[in-house]
């Protein structure tokens, strides 16, 4: 099956619409350093059932897992998958950051490089948003990373940035779906040329029923005779959007890779839209937002 790609602005470098997270269910918390081969197990199902586009933080701390799954899926070309990784604890300083992941990973460059949220405290951490994008353009240039770009940042985060970069960012990674909806982030992204990714998109049906959506997509799911999942997935690529998602179970892996066959209608889209609208859900970074 072939997952649809949208050109990031620089770099020539392609992002796969659908990708497969090790964040959240796979995510280990900090100072647990055995081993989870589960983790693995469940990336290498992921690449043999189709995913190409993975994606890694060091805060989840399975950058080893992930490689391994990367390494023992040798007979995908390296140049076939879309690697990504992102900095937050080690902020400090991304050069040593970005040379850590490497090496948990076993590969010598990533698709693309994040700051993983602008929720850091700059005295203490001793840089600033505008140095660190700094670094990450020198591994840019440096061919480290194929492309730079962002996550959970705001407008106000991204216009600090702007003011200073030579390399803008190439993608904003953010919690969106029908129940966090953000039109003037997104209206943002589009006048400068960032990708919006998102994370959570199955979140109306996972954390937030009962809601006003749970009737509309059962009507759509009978329509397209696709899942719950599925519509909401194929709703978050519809809407202009790369998805991030994940699961431990293949028969969900390939549920999700299946909506790269179908498409919805543009008022089904719309529709989604205006319903989702009437709910507010945030589930992640819900103290560092104050919507
Ligand atoms: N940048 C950031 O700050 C940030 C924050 C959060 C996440 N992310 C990224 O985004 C990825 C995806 O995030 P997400 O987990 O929120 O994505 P999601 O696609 O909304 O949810 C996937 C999770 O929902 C479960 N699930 C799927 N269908 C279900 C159903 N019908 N009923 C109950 N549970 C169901 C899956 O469990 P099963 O294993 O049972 O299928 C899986 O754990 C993460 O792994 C991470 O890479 C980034």
């Amino acid at each position: 099956m072939t997952v649809p790609t949208i050109k990031l602005n620089h770099g020539g470098v392609e992002i796969p619409v659908i990708g497969y997270g090790l964040g959240t269910a796979h995510f280990k918390r900090a100072g647990n350093d055995a081993l989870d081969p589960a983790i693995t197990t469940a990336t290498e199902t992921a690449l043999s059932v189709g995913f190409t586009h993975l994606d890694g933080a060091e805060v989840y701390g399975n950058e080893t897992e992930l490689g391994l799954a990367i390494s023992s899926s040798s007979s995908i070309p390296r140049s076939s998958l879309f690697i990504t990784t992102k900095v937050i604890s080690s902020i400090s300083s991304p050069s040593e950051a970005l040379s850590t992941s490497l090496k948990k990973l076993g590969v010598e460059y990533v698709d693309l490089y994040l700051i993983h949220a602008p929720f850091w405290d700059e005295k203490e951490k001793g840089i600033t948003i505008e140095q660190a994008w700094k670094e990450l353009e020198g591994l840019y240039e440096k061919g480290l990373v194929k492309a730079i770009g962002v996550s959970n940042f705001r407008i106000v985060d991204l216009e600090r940035i702007r003011k200073v970069a030579k390399v803008q960012p190439a993608v904003n990674q953010i919690e969106y779906h029908p129940y966090l909806q953000n039109p003037e982030l997104k209206e943002y992204h589009k006048t400068h040329g960032i990708v919006t990714a998102v994370y959570g998109p199955l979140i109306p049906i996972t954390k937030a029923t009962p809601g006003p959506l749970d009737s509309v997509i059962e009507e759509l799911s009978k329509k397209y005779n696709k899942s719950a999942t599925q519509i909401l997935l194929r709703w978050s690529i519809d809407d202009g959007n790369v998805v991030i998602t994940t699961s431990s179970k293949e028969w969900r892996m390939k549920e999700a890779l299946e909506v790269a066959e179908f498409k919805l209608d543009d008022e089904d889209v719309e529709r989604i839209r205006t319903v989702g609208k009437e709910k507010r859900h945030r589930v992640f970074w819900t103290k560092e937002f104050t919507d």
